[in-house]
């Protein structure tokens, strides 16, 4: 009877597909519980997908409609669900609800962080809240985190296993030595991959959440182009044991670094040492260091990827923007204030750190010194050397590891064009930075 006074909030979901699916799940399971928490009835009043057999998919009753156009110029609906991905029609889809008067959840990492500025100043300036806690890490409120948890803070550095299907891939790799080619293979109707698993593998999808992460946390839109990006494609088994080996896991992380004025942000494989939290993170779980400046760390672990751990984050902002529509106070703040960036952003090569490098060479006295001499003469100091019995028989060639001590980037790169051209040298080195 309680039910019969209290307001409804009407949305409108646009995008059946996995996340869609079951964010409708949840909410039909959980209903009445969040109807309770939440003060009002949310009603899924109209769903929408451009795959008309989508419709005998939907756990509920509700109508169903295939051109978006109709969900965003309904006068009666007030959150539109975004869940298409991509960045077209995403982008006018959400732009254009913005302008008829919605507020906005999407879990479209893509669309905001190539778009950041365009989208949060048109909501704003049309006093309507664009939430987005699924677009990074899924089900792990992040967002709210810095958002709200860690909002009297500045934040000194992010860090985060962020691509559930990059991190199940290295797990598959690691825990039964298979192939790269094996792991992609298994992943890719899991649910947890983008419909494009290249946006995955190539960092693209990490790189989107660290903009976004960024952008939050340091007030300036911190785009894509200011991010230095390495995937996972290139990985090879051999490296992942050869690290093993001496106590690390490769992880492909995204990084956001602080130094003192100077920003860096990037997203490529690392080698954590195995006593680090990130190197005990598995399949398709994500996690995430904030670290700030009068909390200190603060770590957030849990399922990155996945339809339902994706709608319980959707389902939340929901939820915090139908409280605000009861409260009668949605929009009259601003979410994110658009800020152009006003970081010193660096580049990457003008960083330092320590790096793990693999060299397959002719198995001969004196390779060893020709190698460490071109890395004197740029000034990269050798922390130690390792030469391994390769994983398969090489047909020519042996493996020669090296660590090194802190090194710049810039005088890295460019000992190991020199030593690529050795005569000695039989394969491009590899080097991955060491965790730290
Ligand atoms: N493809 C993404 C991932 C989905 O693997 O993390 C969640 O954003």
């Amino acid at each position: 009877m309680k039910h019969k006074n209290m307001k409804t909030v009407k949305v409108g979901l646009i995008g059946i597909g996995n996340v869609g699916l079951s964010l409708l799940k949840l909410y039909s399971k959980n209903r009445r519980f969040i109807e309770e928490n939440t003060g009002c009835k949310v009603e899924f009043k109209t769903v929408c997908d451009k795959d008309e057999s989508k419709q005998k998919l939907l756990p509920i009753t509700t109508k169903f409609v295939t051109d978006y156009n109709i969900v965003v110029k309904d006068p009666e609906i007030d959150i539109v669900v975004e869940l298409i991905g991509g960045i077209h029609p995403a982008y006018e889809i959400i732009m254009e609800s913005i302008k008829h008067g919605k507020h906005i959840v999407t879990a479209n990492k893509a669309v905001l962080s190539e778009n950041w500025d365009k989208i949060f100043l048109t909501a704003n300036r049309y006093n309507k809240s664009v939430y987005f806690e699924a677009s990074v890490a899924a089900g792990i409120p992040v967002i709210q985190s810095l958002h709200e948890g860690l909002a009297g803070n500045r934040i000194l550095g992010i860090s985060g296993i962020l691509n559930g299907t990059t991190n199940y891939i290295l797990t598959l790799m690691s825990q039964y030595r298979c192939s790269y080619e094996f792991a992609v293979k298994r992943i890719r109707n899991m649910g947890i991959a983008e419909a494009d698993i290249t946006y995955d593998v190539s960092g693209y999808d990490t790189a989107c959440k660290l903009s976004i992460l960024s952008s939050l946390a340091f007030s300036s839109w911190v785009k894509l182009a200011n991010i230095y990006i390495e995937g996972i494609e290139d990985i090879e088994l051999q490296d992942i044991h050869f690290a093993e080996s001496f106590g690390y896991k490769i992880k492909l992380l995204g990084n956001a670094c602080v130094e003192g004025n100077k920003y860096y942000f990037e997203v490529r494989k690392f080698l954590v040492p195995q006593n680090n939290v990130f190197a005990n993170i598995h399949y398709e779980d994500n996690a995430i260091l904030l670290n700030s400046d009068h909390c200190g760390k603060v770590i957030l672990v849990g399922k990155g990827a996945g339809g339902f751990p994706a709608a319980s984050a959707v389902m939340a902002d929901i939820i915090s923007i139908a409280k605000d529509i009861v409260g009668a106070v949605s929009g009259r703040t601003h979410y994110v204030e658009y800020k152009p960036t006003k970081l010193k952003i660096v580049s990457i090569k003008d960083t330092e750190g320590c790096f793990y490098l693999r060299f397959i060479t002719v198995d001969r006295p004196g390779v060893l010194a020709k190698i460490a001499n071109v890395l004197g003469r740029y000034k990269v100091s050798i922390a130690s050397v390792y030469q391994k019995e390769p994983l398969v028989k090489l047909r020519r060639g042996v493996p020669i590891i090296l660590l090194t001590h802190k090194t710049r980037e810039k005088s890295l790169l460019q000992a190991l064009e020199k030593i690529k051209k050795l005569d000695v040298v039989l394969k491009p080195p590899v080097y991955i930075k060491v965790y730290s």
